[in-house]
């Protein structure tokens, strides 16, 4: 609330400004809304915003004390807001469960779920480990089975029609050698929404794909890009001419978690600047 909104982009990489507001305060008022990896970067901005909105908000992230630094962080400039904090890890499926119950048995329902939670680092397939490929399968596309799943019950009791938003990732799509498991992860994650938004439409629920470009000042550009020292070269393949915010990713799961979005089903919402149209011309 407190923040200041500017469009001035003075740091490419810094990432710490807001777009400005353009939903009405209430949007999501009285709405409970789960967000895995809500704790830092693109989740932390979701939170964010939906609490903003007037939305209760679960946030879901492996180690407590950074859930609990985010906590203080958003109450500091939203005092009023209602937020909890789950430690689990998304590969747990019975730990998930529990802690999706936790909440649909304090608050009554879930109307909006977020699979945000992802792992990723840069490692030519030749040189991966079985062990590597396999943790980015879990986290990425297993958390997201096991949150869908878990949240299942609480969304059928949603009295605005439940809510599935899948952070996925535009080379889910295109492919992305040197993080062919992200990639693969991902692109079983869009698929997987295609199917709950069939199989899960007659509960009302609407499941949806969310596919950020390049967001300045998140771990994922950091390790991706700005660690190996290409972040200059990906910054030249934006059509808009600009990295992403936060806020870009948070406002369009807004408007999906919103009544604007009760006619949209199993899309892939590519929120990018452009990039994936531009690359391959750079
Ligand atoms: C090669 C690596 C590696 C690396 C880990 N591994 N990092 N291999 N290069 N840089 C291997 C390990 O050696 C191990 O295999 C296996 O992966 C599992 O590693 P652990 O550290 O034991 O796993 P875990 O603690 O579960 O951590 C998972 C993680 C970690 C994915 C490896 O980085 C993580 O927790 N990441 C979460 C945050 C994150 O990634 N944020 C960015 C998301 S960005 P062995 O064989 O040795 O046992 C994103 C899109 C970005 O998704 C888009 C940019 C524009
Ligand atoms: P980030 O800052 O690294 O955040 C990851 C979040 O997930 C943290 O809250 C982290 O907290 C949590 N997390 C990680 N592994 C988990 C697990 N196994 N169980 C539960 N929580 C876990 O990531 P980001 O860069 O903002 O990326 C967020 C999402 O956007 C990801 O889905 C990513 O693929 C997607 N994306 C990002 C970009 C980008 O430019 N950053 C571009 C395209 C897509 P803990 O570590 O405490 O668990």
């Amino acid at each position: 609330m407190n923040t200041p909104h500017v469009t001035a982009r003075p740091d490419p990489y810094a990432g710490t400004e807001r777009r400005p507001r353009i939903f009405r305060d209430d949007l999501l008022q009285g709405r409970i809304a789960l967000v895995t990896g809500g704790s830092s970067g693109i989740g932390f901005g979701i939170v964010r915003s939906f609490a903003e909105l007037g939305a209760t908000v679960a946030l879901i992230g492996r180690r407590e004390e950074k859930l609990a630094e985010a906590r203080a962080e958003l109450l500091r400039d939203l005092p009023a807001a209602e937020l909890v904090t789950i430690a689990v890890d998304v590969r747990n499926h019975a730990a998930m469960r529990e802690a999706v119950d936790g909440i649909v048995s304090r608050f009554g329902c879930l109307d909006i779920l977020v699979n945000n939670a992802a792992g990723n680092f840069h490692c030519p397939t030749e040189q991966l480990s079985e062990n590597g490929w396999r943790a980015v399968i879990d986290i990425d596309l297993n958390g997201t089975f096991n949150g869908c799943q878990a949240a299942l019950p609480g969304l059928k009791a949603s009295s605005h029609g439940g809510r599935i938003i899948n952070i996925t990732v535009p080379q889910a799509l295109s492919g992305w050698p040197g993080s062919a498991h992200a990639a693969s992860a991902k692109a079983g994650v869009l698929s997987l929404t295609r199917s709950l938004a069939v199989e899960w439409g007659g509960y009302g629920i609407r499941v949806n794909n969310v596919l950020p470009g390049p967001i300045a000042g998140t771990e994922g550009l950091k390790r991706l890009y700005e660690d190996r020292g290409i972040a200059d070269h990906e910054y030249e393949r934006m059509a808009m001419g600009t990295f992403g915010l936060v806020d870009d990713i948070a406002n369009a799961c807004a408007f999906l978690a919103s009544p604007g979005g009760d006619f949209v089903t199993g899309c892939d919402f590519m929120v990018d600047g452009g990039r994936w149209l531009k690359r391959g011309w750079v």
